[in-house]
């Protein structure tokens, strides 16, 4: 499975701390926002990675990110010159997914609570699949219906009247008919390719999964002033309660086995002091050597 992390967009709603850096790199608590769709997939076990973003952003990406080597990952970078919609990913992306079968996640999307994301990657055969979350303001998304057994019917977006409170957040999977798809969609109104009209015309073919995510699970859209700060707040009370950290691909790489562990020790070692590398030392890596001891 490969992953394109989509971290373009105007940002618009955060201005003026747009101006200079992109939405996806601003702080998150104690990491850039990217780290957490990044560690999302990771820890899926994605280990091939498209990040599109902006002409103007893709370098500070690269800067970041490098190629993936140092995680274990590889990662390849795309421009998406205007943003004409999620579902142009695909396009974009094109000659990265191959035969493949492919997974996008948005930039901006913090998940976290269980492994159902892990488990929908692993059950993935053919199709589409996507999820469901309840929220109390269903209007902003693409919103799903489901009938009684609990199939998914119909799928809008920002309906004015939504006919459920199931919201799809940003962290989709699609078999290889997705580029072909793709190719012969049209533009919507305003002027973007609708990773809706994608899961509607799954839907319509009968190859849609909706997997709907339960109660205890987290997603967070960072995509305004106070949803950033919210989000900032989730990440630090649940890391200074437990001592663990949320969208740590350092850590994810190494569980997931893509990094050994004197491998791991060796880009610690290379951070400066810091309360990250702190965190590396004392409770992946030492723990870690206790195990093998
Ligand atoms: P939005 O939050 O809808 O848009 P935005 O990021 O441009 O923000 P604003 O509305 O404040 O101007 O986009 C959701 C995510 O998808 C976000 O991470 C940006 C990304 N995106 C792209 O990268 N390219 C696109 O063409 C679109 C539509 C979205």
């Amino acid at each position: 499975m490969k992953g394109i992390i989509l971290a373009g967009g105007a940002g618009s709603r955060l201005f003026p701390l747009t101006l200079v850096a992109s939405k996806q790199l601003q702080p998150v608590y104690d990491k850039p926002m990217v780290y957490y769709p990044l560690t999302t997939l990771l820890e899926g076990g994605v280990r091939e990675f498209c990040l599109i973003s902006t002409p103007q952003d893709l370098p500070r990406f690269r800067q970041l990110l490098g190629d993936g080597r140092q995680w274990g990952l590889a990662i390849e970078y795309r421009e998406q010159a205007k943003p004409e919609g999620i579902a142009q990913a695909f396009l974009i992306a094109e000659s990265f997914i191959g035969g493949d079968a492919v997974t996008l996640i948005l930039g901006d999307n913090i998940f976290y609570g269980g492994d159902i994301f892990q488990r929908a990657f692993a059950d993935f055969k053919s199709g589409a699949t996507i999820f469901g979350y309840h929220v109390h303001d269903p209007e902003r998304y693409g919103v799903v219906q489901f009938d009684e057994q609990g199939r998914a019917i119909s799928i809008e977006e920002k309906p004015k009247q939504p006919k459920s409170n199931y919201a799809v957040p940003g962290l989709y999977i699609y078999d290889n008919s997705i580029v072909a798809l793709t190719k012969a969609m049209k533009p919507s109104p305003r002027g973007e390719l609708e990773i809706t009209d994608v899961n509607v015309e799954y839907l319509r073919r009968g190859h849609l999964r909706v997997v709907r995510l339960n109660r205890g699970f987290a997603w967070l859209d960072a995509g305004t002033s106070s949803s950033l700060h919210e989000a900032s707040a989730y990440v630090q009370t649940i890391e200074k309660r437990q001592g663990i950290k949320i969208g740590c691909p350092e850590e994810a790489s190494f569980r997931r086995g893509f990094l050994t562990l004197d491998q791991l020790e060796a880009l610690t070692a290379r951070m400066p002091r810091c309360e990250y590398r702190e965190y590396l030392e004392k409770e992946v890596i030492a723990e870690a050597r206790l195990v093998v001891s």
